[in-house]
């Protein structure tokens, strides 16, 4: 199918579909007015590749959150336009884009938002409960496998690690198979141990399970388990690196801080 994105971009799948989960196209978002004006973005042009693992970085206040928000569709954009899969969301009606959030967008927040009186299961099959989707059985039960959480699902929050709690959070963006997860600052909670293995599962979910997933993070460690890591500055996409590690994204940090005071 031709979309609007891909005919700006192009970058299609042999068989045809688009192999870009998320696109925004000179997307600017400002808050305030005069001169109490900031620009979070400015002119961001970014392409989300389906099946990746795309890590969002860049010092405190650079617009990590902002872009993450815009890109899917919790946050309204200034200008610009922004696409999940085929659909352009910039321009969406509330109840359009609620029901486009429910059905093809996973979230994972630093603080795991569990409901504290539910089972583990009960909280991964809550989203589509509420949408009152019946769980495919056969990938619930692949997604819990991956996640590791087998024994674990008749526990409520509190009888969980924080590690744990937070996997329950990842198979609940799982459970609906949406088109694109987004996680902020996921492991910003975790120590290093259950942080790692959280950062496991979500590469796992990419490479067994086919998800795209896009993460912020301030952890060079976290954004080592990605694929690809865009670097914001002042609202801006100052660069990108491929299969990065966790020494080379620090080395990349490192030449941001001697930028600034210089
Ligand atoms: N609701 C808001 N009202 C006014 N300004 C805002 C609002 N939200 C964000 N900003 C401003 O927009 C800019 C980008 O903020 P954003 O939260 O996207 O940064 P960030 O990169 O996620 O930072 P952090 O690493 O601290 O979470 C900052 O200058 C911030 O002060
Ligand atoms: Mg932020």
């Amino acid at each position: 199918m031709t979309t609007a994105a891909a005919a700006v971009h192009d970058p299609q799948l042999p068989g045809g579909a688009s192999a870009v989960a998320a696109s925004a196209r000179r997307v600017t978002k400002a808050y305030g007015a005069g001169e109490t004006r900031v620009t979070a973005l400015d002119a961001v042009d970014v392409d989300i590749q389906r099946g990746r693992f795309t890590a969002i970085m860049g010092p405190s206040g650079s617009g990590k959150s902002t872009l993450m928000h815009c890109l899917a569709g919790l946050d309204t954009v200034s200008g610009g336009r922004i696409w999940i899969g085929d659909t352009e969301i910039t321009g969406l009606k509330d109840k359009q884009l609620t029901r486009l959030r429910r059905d093809k967008i996973g979230f994972i927040f630093q603080a795991f938002n569990l409901l504290p009186t539910l089972t583990a299961l009960e909280n991964i099959t809550l989203p589509m409960d509420i949408a009152g989707r019946r769980p495919d059985q056969a990938w619930l039960d692949q997604v819990v496998e991956t996640v590791g959480l087998a024994g674990r699902l008749k526990h409520r929050p509190a009888q969980l690690s924080g590690g744990q709690q937070q996997r329950v959070a990842v198979a609940r963006a799982l459970a609906a198979r949406p088109e694109i997860i987004f996680g902020d600052e996921p492991t910003g909670n975790l120590d290093s141990r259950a942080g790692a293995e959280v950062l496991t599962f979500l590469r796992r979910s990419v490479d067994e399970l086919g998800q795209t997933i896009v993460m912020v993070t301030h952890d060079p460690v976290a954004a080592g388990y990605a694929d690809r890591v865009l670097f914001l500055a002042d609202g801006v996409i100052v660069d990108e690196m491929h299969a990065p590690t966790a020494d080379s994204v620090l080395e990349r940090m490192r030449r941001f801080d001697g930028k600034r005071t210089s």
